[in-house]
């Protein structure tokens, strides 16, 4: 029996990890639960499931305990790392959204979990960090973020190195919009995916971009790799969920359906692999799989990640810490679409860079940045 802690349980990937532990309740235990301002469906969830442990954002606390559920401990949601480094917590699923998963996942490294995190601020952020602790300590990652999923899977046992990776991206809401456009586009048709339903947050990451040079910096960090050994494809059908070369040129692929419950499963159950609810690919139906360049030009969010992984030190703190500010602007209605990459460029752009920071540089710098971006959106 895997003992499992979701931490952010009542979003996009939270449901789905809740879906895959449903589906094998003779393998997996969820004991803690934990949402941000979702307190009705937080609670919903804990009578289904009944964990041990919940957390509930600071503002929904209060409203959370009112409902007087018995049998749970429940504590302020910037406690998470209590719940990260439980003992009785085998795996810790990080699905919150943002940098604030940065300390429950050095928590639960620290404490030698089994860490499964779809949440990518925090290895952006601080990655070198996470991933030399996860060592020290042994704890064992496995992403669940689909395109790190693909890259662990195609890695797994093999003999030799990696060359390259092939980061796949399907190109985000935007992908067939004229640039000419984005100045008019409202949060209502950035969060229409054509091919992923997440968290509104990761949605407009996506239509930027954004997202996908979020992920080569979390490759980099994940596969200890350099800037130059991660390349983007778009391929529109996010069919292959990414790519991975080999010093004889070969290519070898991860390939499923668009569903989050298989990397989750994966996740977990790894090194096996079980059934799932999810329909294999019929690649008849499918008929073709297509690729092209990123247009950099048009999408130059993902310019300034690239230039982010390549530089590193403090950069991509500064570049998440402002993106999250200005996305939050943005869903919020006080900045416009085309206005969070003008955020984040003259926040980053302004950025004196501090290699090798530590864990209080890093939260210094990122507490400095969002300051700035606020007043620069205000
Ligand atoms: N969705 C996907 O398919 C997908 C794929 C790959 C990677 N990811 C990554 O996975 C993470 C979660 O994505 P998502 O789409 O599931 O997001 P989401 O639907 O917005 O859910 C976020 C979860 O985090 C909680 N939360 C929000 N702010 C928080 C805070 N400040 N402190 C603690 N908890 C907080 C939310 O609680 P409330 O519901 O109460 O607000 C919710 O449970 C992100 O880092 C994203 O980049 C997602």
């Amino acid at each position: 029996m895997q003992r499992i802690a979701i931490l952010g349980s009542t979003g996009s990937i939270g449901e789905n990890t809740l879906k895959v532990a449903a589906q094998y309740p003779s393998r997996f235990k969820v004991v803690a639960l934990t949402a941000y301002n979702n307190y009705k469906r937080l609670a919903q969830q804990v009578h289904q499931f009944k964990p041990k442990y919940v957390a509930v954002g600071e503002e929904s606390l209060a409203d959370f305990k009112r409902l007087g559920i018995k049998g749970i401990k429940v504590i302020p949601a910037s406690h998470c790392s209590e719940i990260a480094a439980a003992a009785d917590v085998d795996t810790v699923v990080l699905a919150m959204r943002g940098a604030g998963a940065l300390m429950p996942f050095l928590a639960a490294v620290r404490h030698g979990k089994r860490v499964a995190p779809a949440n990518k601020e925090a290895l952006v952020i601080a990655g070198e960090l996470i991933m030399k602790d996860a060592k020290k300590y042994k704890a064992t990652i496995i992403p669940v973020d689909s395109e790190q999923s693909a890259i662990f899977q195609c890695i797994d046992q093999q003999q030799s190195p990696l060359v390259k990776v092939h980061l796949t991206a399907s190109g985000g809401a935007l992908r067939n919009v004229a640039a000419s456009r984005f100045d008019r586009m409202t949060v209502r048709d950035i969060l229409r995916h054509p091919r992923w339903k997440m968290g509104p947050k990761i949605t407009v990451d996506s239509a930027t971009l954004m997202n996908k040079g979020f992920e080569v910096i979390e490759a980099l960090r994940l596969f200890n790799l350099t800037h130059d050994q991660v390349k983007v494809v778009v391929h529109p059908e996010a069919i292959i969920h990414s790519m991975v070369e080999f010093a004889d040129g070969s290519l070898l692929a991860q390939l499923a359906v668009t569903d989050m419950r298989l990397p989750i499963q994966y996740a977990l159950t790894y090194p096996h692999r079980l059934p799932s609810h999810v329909a294999p690919l019929d690649l008849i139906k499918l008929g073709q799989l297509t690729f092209h360049a990123p247009d950099t030009k048009k999408f130059p969010s993902l310019a300034l990640a690239f230039e982010a992984a390549r530089k590193g030190g403090t950069l991509p703190v500064v570049l998440n810490a402002a993106n999250e500010e200005a996305v939050d602007a943005f869903l919020a209605g006080k900045l416009k679409f085309t206005g969070i990459f003008k955020v984040v460029e003259k926040i980053t752009t302004r950025h004196k860079i501090v290699n090798s920071p530590s864990l209080n540089e890093i939260l210094a710098v990122d507490t400095a940045a969002r300051a700035a971006a606020r007043a620069m959106i205000g």
